[in-house]
């Protein structure tokens, strides 16, 4: 009795592990300030669940955050980020379905006065993403 509930137990839990490998990973992003020269950003990143709230991030330095994805597949966060004149730009710093597989253990960011380079954990390479609005 007490040890097939303890084997049902276990098995769930291997189940849940086996099914689940992607879905119950830990992902970091971090943004990283490379406007050089001095220049601060403002960077304000949420997601439906959780405001991170509005960072000033110095030049060289960089924001992150660990979360977890959600079983559904829909974890994303997005962010707003200014400096100089550019107020607010926003773009996505995390989505499941777009960086599953591009990041697997997290997004990192770069941002340069050109815009906005993201690294492909697949190739090890900075792939610039998003430039900034004319
Ligand atoms: C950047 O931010 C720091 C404090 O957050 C401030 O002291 C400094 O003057 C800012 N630099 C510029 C160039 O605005």
């Amino acid at each position: 009795m007490y040890g097939s509930a303890r084997f049902a137990i276990l098995l769930l839990l291997l189940l849940l592990c086996l099914c689940n490998p992607v879905l119950s990973d830990k992902k970091h992003v971090s943004i990283k300030n490379r406007l050089r020269f001095g220049r601060n950003m403002t960077l304000h990143c949420q997601s439906k669940d959780d405001d991170l709230g509005e960072q000033n991030v110095a030049d060289g330095d960089e924001f992150g955050w660990d979360f977890s994805v959600n079983v559904v597949g829909t974890t994303l966060f997005y962010c707003d980020l200014g400096w100089e004149s550019i107020e607010q730009y926003p773009f996505v710093a995390y989505s499941f379905q777009r960086d599953f597989v591009r990041c697997n253990t997290g997004c990192a960011w770069l941002i340069s006065v050109e815009g906005i380079y993201g690294l492909n954990g697949q190739t090890g390479l900075w792939e610039f993403i998003y430039h900034w609005p004319n």
